[in-house]
C-alpha cells in the first residue's frame, strides 16, 4: 500500500489564485481562503499518471451508504453539515481503490476506474463530453447530403439495439437520418418512438397529420409552397426532433423536401458576414402561434433570437419561421431594418446550401428541429392521390438519454 498526500504546487497556485480572484471580483463572493492549502487536492497514481482531484469534490462524491443511495444512484449527504474546507487525515491507495479518511473520521472509498472516468484532466473531460455527454455535431452543405443522410431500416431499428444506436448517433451527428421500409399504417411511427421513449405532445396533438386542409390552423397543412422553417419556434421547450412518416407521396410535380443545416449557415455567416451574424444572435424577435386546434384554444408567444448561442459561443438552437414570427418587434426601432437584412441573408444562404429530395411512401424523414431548416415545394392532390404524412416530435433529452443507455449496454465504459 502506498501512502499519498496532496502537495502544494507553486505554479498552479498562481493560476488558481488568479482564477479565484476573478470569481471573487465577478461574483462578489466572500471566500474564506483564496489560497489553496495542502488539503485542497489529492493526487492519485493511476497507471503511471498522477491525477489530481479536489478534496471538496471527493468528499461530496463519497460513495458510502450514508452519503450515496445505492439503488437510487443519488447523493444523499446532508449539505447543512457539509464542510467545504474539509481536511484529510490519510489517503491510502491499493491496486483497485483509494481510501480517504477525513478530519471527522468519516471514511470514503473510491474505485480507481471510477476516479479515472471522472478525471479532471482537460483531455479526459473533453473525451467524456464527446463520448457520453453528447456526440459532436458535424455541419454539412447540401451538396454532401447524400453522404451525411444515412438510410436506416424500420424493422432493424425495432429489433436491433445496435441499429437503433447507429440511427440515433447519425441523427445527433448530422441532424438528419432517414428510415425506410416503414409499414403503411397510421401507427407505424409509434413503434419507432417507443424505442426511444415517448413523444413531445404539442397543441397539434401527440401525433399530427400533414395533409392539405381547407381553412387550416397551420399553413403547413396546405399544398402550397412551404418556405424553409423550423417547427414551433414559439415554444420555449421547442420540440427537438421532427419525424415525418410519408404514407402517401404526391405523384404530381413538387412535394419535394428542402433541408439545410442551420449550423453550417451560421458558421458561414460568422466567418463572412460577422455584423449580420451578430444581429441574428443578439436581437430577439417574437415567435407566435394563435388559434384553435382539436377544439383547444392556444396563444403561444416566445421571444428569442434566430441564432441562439451557448456560453461557449456554439449554436444551441436555430429559430426560423416566416408564418410563425409575430408582428411585435421587442427590440429598439433602429435595429429593425438591419435585422431584416440579416434575416433575409440567413434565408438566402440556407436556400443556397439546402439539399432537395423527395421522400417516398414508407420513408420516415427524421431531423433535428432546432438545427435544420426544412421546407416543401407546392404540390397538387388528385382524387386518387392525396398526399399524407404523419408526424411526431421527440425531445433531445429523450434521445440523448436513450443513446447513453445503449452506449453503456453495447460498449460498456469502465468506471461509469
Ligand atoms: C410541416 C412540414 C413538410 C412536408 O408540416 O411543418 O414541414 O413535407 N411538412 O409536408
Ligand atoms: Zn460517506
Ligand atoms: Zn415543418
Amino acid at each position: 500500500m502506498i501512502l499519498l498526500r496532496s502537495l502544494r504546487d507553486t505554479n498552479k497556485k498562481v493560476t488558481l489564485l488568479n482564477l479565484f480572484q476573478t470569481v471573487v471580483q465577478t461574483n462578489k463572493l466572500h471566500l474564506n481562503s483564496v489560497l489553496p492549502n495542502k488539503d485542497d487536492f489529492v493526487n492519485i497514481n493511476l497507471q503511471g499518471n498522477s491525477l489530481k482531484y479536489p478534496s471538496v469534490w471527493l468528499r461530496d462524491n463519497c460513495q458510502c451508504e450514508q452519503c450515496f443511495h445505492q439503488s437510487a444512484k443519488s447523493r444523499i449527504l446532508n449539505l447543512c453539515k457539509f464542510n467545504v474546507n474539509v481536511s484529510i487525515k490519510s489517503v491510502v491507495q491499493d491496486e483497485t481503490s483509494v481510501q480517504v479518511t477525513w478530519d471527522d473520521d468519516h471514511v470514503s472509498r473510491y474505485a480507481l476506474n471510477w476516479l479515472k472516468f471522472r478525471s479532471f484532466m482537460p483531455e479526459d473531460q473533453l473525451k467524456y463530453t464527446k463520448t457520453l455527454y453528447r456526440p459532436v455535431k458535424t455541419p454539412w452543405h447540401g451538396k454532401d447530403f447524400h453522404k451525411v443522410c444515412a438510410k436506416h431500416d424500420y424493422e432493424r431499428i425495432l429489433y436491433s439495439e445496435a441499429a437503433l444506436y447507429k440511427w440515433l448517433q447519425d441523427l445527433s451527428t448530422y441532424g438528419v437520418a432517414l428510415i425506410q421500409n416503414t409499414p403503411n399504417c397510421d401507427t407505424a411511427l409509434d413503434g419507432i418512438v417507443e424505442k426511444i421513449g415517448f413523444t413531445k405532445r404539442t397543441h397539434y396533438g401527440v401525433k399530427f397529420i400533414v395533409e392539405n386542409v381547407a381553412n387550416t390552423s397551420n399553413v403547413a397543412y396546405l399544398s402550397s409552397n412551404l418556405q424553409m422553417h423550423v417547427d414551433l419556434p414559439y415554444y420555449e421547450y421547442c420540440p427537438g426532433v421532427n419525424m415525418l412518416h410519408c404514407l402517401v407521396q404526391t405523384l404530381s410535380e413538387g412535394g419535394e423536401n428542402l433541408l439545410s443545416d442551420g449550423h453550417h449557415t451560421a458558421s458561414y455567416m460568422k466567418n463572412n458576414y460577422p455584423d449580420q451574424y451578430k444581429l441574428l444572435t443578439d436581437i430577439e424577435v417574437e415567435w407566435s402561434d394563435v388559434g384553435v386546434e382539436h377544439g383547444n384554444e392556444f396563444f403561444k408567444l416566445y421571444r428569442s433570437s434566430v441564432i441562439c448561442l451557448d456560453r461557449h459561443g456554439y449554436v444551441k438552437r436555430i429559430n426560423f419561421s416566416v408564418p410563425q414570427r409575430g408582428s411585435h418587434f421587442p427590440g429598439p426601432i433602429e435595429t429593425v431594418k438591419p435585422w431584416y437584412e440579416a434575416h433575409s441573408l440567413f434565408y438566402e444562404l440556407n436556400q443556397k446550401f439546402a439539399a432537395q429530395f423527395k421522400t417516398e411512401a414508407g420513408d420516415i424523414l427524421v431531423f433535428d428541429n432546432i438545427r435544420l431548416l426544412h421546407g416543401r415545394s407546392a404540390y397538387e392532390d388528385k382524387s386518387d392521390n392525396v398526399r399524407k404524412l404523419i408526424g411526431a416530435y421527440v425531445d433531445w433529452d429523450e434521445i440523448y438519454s436513450r443513446l447513453r443507455c445503449l452506449k453503456a449496454k453495447l460498449n460498456p465504459l469502465e468506471g461509469i
